[in-house]
């Protein structure tokens, strides 16, 4: 892997762009992603799709920009453009779910039938959203703001945006150093358009991270600083993406329902592909690399990463493999602590010194890792130990294996290779305490706010999660996406949201145009009777559990964790038990300060597609 990855493109120098606008492009490309042609020994393709100024890439082109702090532009203009050709896309649609060519029922506020397009017609819906950023609502990447190749076709919510559909985006740079990312959020494809590769990083510099050599806080810097964005995949033999949609296809009966239960093979009448509970690749692809490696210096180095996964949690450790180019983790070495200095949207309350760190799909983290500790010419393995759901390591053998660990696991995600000496001319130095401190949300919070996750079941008998709100009576409800807007929040105030998991999964939640404290966390009971019937966008009903009584634990809420002590935008609303009637909350706290209409979802890439996604409105 090339260290300069974060500094290509956009940036001269490894300064990031001052220029206040610039072009980016979906696009198509070829890759090698390391896969090897097991008949001839050969370097595979595999088709993708990107972002790029100049070079369509996976991930996309890296975008840094200086925040107004430190003089940079007020606003960042993106030039936005969909030049996806394709008539069909990389990956199987499931048609049957709520998707931008599918729209209709209540969502279609403009009143166009949009199941009169089709990609084969008008190509492939797009719309880029920077997770993390404080954005003008018509240019936060919402999903119901596609627009196809050329602009052909829209989303209906263009039609309530003064000045009409626009593909210059204005993104504020009133905001602190962090480590924002971008991706594709077009309605119920979300999950494939990222699966394709259209996701990259968005870094903002500022007076404290300038991201320079000379930094004030003496981080590591250009060529010290590196950027890793991990994700699981599949792919054919032949080298292309593959995701499970048909009977038949491997894995496929783990992941319909995520529970290992077949559903029938006619699943929607006239058949085509289905979209799936979850998804869990067997290849770890870091920069769009399988399995790679970095030569590094026995040095600090700071890394910033990012869970790009569509359903992955991670469980991330590092240990120094036994033997020099050692591919296996027999006799490895204790893990090495390592210093989490930062998340999702800046600096960490203080930086924390650990050995594993919980990794959800969405979030970021900036850690610093000692290579000094290890002998010259080890290798230090990146480890997931977070299990392979749901399949328990049990692959199969008709996929094709990466070139750096051949037995294809996702227990292991990359290696570094202690093998260039230490350049004495830049000095190694790294001081915690030098860090700024976040300070947390201070603000008075003027409101409280019960919301809540549920596991039904969509018109098919799928697994569908949906959010929905706690009432006052202490009965619970279940929404899918184009009812009612639940979640109304007054600008420019703080609220705290008490999120209640009534489900057995852990779900990553993220909130647009917010940064957030995590609060706490604490049990709660809840008894209830049945199930209710949802409406799903078809005109048909799916079903939910009935909430009838919720009951606090009371007593002292837990803490969260010391990887949760920054600015998030993600928060892992951990699993409670349905069966026996115990759910678990988090609370967060935050404050809305742009007007418009914005959304919160399930960062389980698979769940914001299938209905875990709701409006989020502030007034
Ligand atoms: Cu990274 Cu609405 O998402
Ligand atoms: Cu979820």
């Amino acid at each position: 892997l090339d260290p300069a990855f974060l500094y290509k493109d956009l940036n001269e120098n490894g300064k990031p762009a001052m220029k206040p606008d610039f072009s980016v492009k979906a696009g198509e490309n070829i890759q090698e992603t390391g896969l090897v042609d097991p008949k001839n020994g050969r370097r595979l393709k595999t088709p993708i799709w990107g972002y790029g100024n100049d070079t369509i890439s996976w991930p996309g082109q890296t975008i840094q920009v200086v925040s107004a702090s430190h003089g940079g532009a007020e606003e960042t203009i993106v030039r936005w453009a969909n030049e996806i050709k394709a008539n069909e896309h990389l990956l199987p649609v499931d048609e049957n779910l709520h998707w931008c060519y599918s729209l209709h029922g209540a969502s279609s506020a403009n009143g166009v039938d949009y199941r009169a397009y089709s990609i084969k017609k008008n190509g492939v819906p797009m719309i880029p959203h920077l997770h993390g950023g404080r954005t003008d609502f018509q240019f936060d990447g919402n999903p119901e703001y596609f627009f196809s190749t050329d602009g052909d076709v829209k989303g209906p919510q263009w039609d309530f945006v003064e000045g009409g559909f626009q593909t210059d985006f204005r993104y504020d740079n009133n905001v602190q150093a962090g480590n924002l990312w971008y991706h594709d959020h077009a309605l119920g494809i979300t999950r494939l358009n990222v699966y394709a590769g259209l996701a990259g990083f968005y870094f903002v510099r500022d007076e404290f991270d300038t991201g320079q050599p000379d930094n004030p806080l003496g981080l590591p810097a250009f060529p010290y600083e590196l950027a890793y964005a991990i994700q699981d995949r599949m792919f054919t033999n032949k080298g292309n993406l593959f995701y499970p949609a048909y009977p038949g296809d491997p894995f496929y009966d783990d992941f319909i329902t995520g529970e290992g239960a077949v559903l029938p093979p006619d699943l929607f009448p006239g058949g085509g592909p289905t979209a799936l509970a979850e998804f869990f690749g067997d290849h770890v692809v870091v920069n769009g690399k399988i399995w790679p490696k970095a030569n590094v210096e026995p040095r600090h180095y700071r890394m910033r990463l990012l869970n790009g996964c569509d359903s992955r949690f991670m469980v991330l450790r590092f240990r120094a493999a036994a033997a020099p180019s050692a591919t296996n983790l027999d006799g490895a070495s204790a893990p090495i602590p390592f210093w989490v200095i930062g998340m999702d949207q800046g600096f960490a309350k203080e930086p924390t010194q650990t050995d594993t760190l919980v990794f959800e799909p969405g979030g970021r983290y900036d850690i610093v890792f000692d290579f000094s500790g290890v002998p010259s010419g080890s290798r230090v393995i990146m480890e997931n130990i977070g299990g392979d759901a749901p399949f328990g390591g049990a692959f199969g053998d008709d996929l094709d294996s990466g070139d750096l660990f051949p037995d294809r696991q996702t227990d292991r995600i990359m290696a570094f290779d202690v093998v260039v000496s230490l350049n004495s001319s830049i000095p190694d130095a790294f001081d915690p305490s030098a860090l700024p401190g976040w300070k947390g949300n201070m603000a008075q919070v003027s409101n409280f706010r019960q919301v809540a996750l549920f596991e039904g079941t969509d018109e098919f008998g799928r697994l569908q999660p949906l959010l929905g709100t706690v009432n006052g009576d202490g009965t619970a409800t279940g929404y899918t996406w184009f009812q009612d807007t639940t979640e109304v929040v007054s600008l420019g105030t703080t609220e705290i949201w008490e999120i209640y998991n009534f489900t057995g999964d852990a779900h990553p939640i993220h909130l647009h145009l917010v940064d957030f404290e995590v609060l706490d966390r604490q049990d709660f009971t809840f008894t209830s009777d049945g199930t209710v019937p949802v409406p799903q966008h078809s005109g048909a009903f799916g079903e939910v559990v009935n909430v009838t009584s919720i009951t606090e634990a009371g007593g002292v809420p837990d803490r969260p964790e010391i990887v949760e002590n920054g600015p998030r935008d993600m928060v892992t609303a951990l699993p409670g038990d349905p069966d026996t009637g115990i759910g678990q909350k988090v609370a967060i706290k935050a404050t809305f300060d742009k007007p418009g209409r914005y959304v919160w979802h399930c960062h389980i890439l698979s769940h914001e597609d299938h209905e875990m996604m709701r409006v989020l409105e502030v007034i």
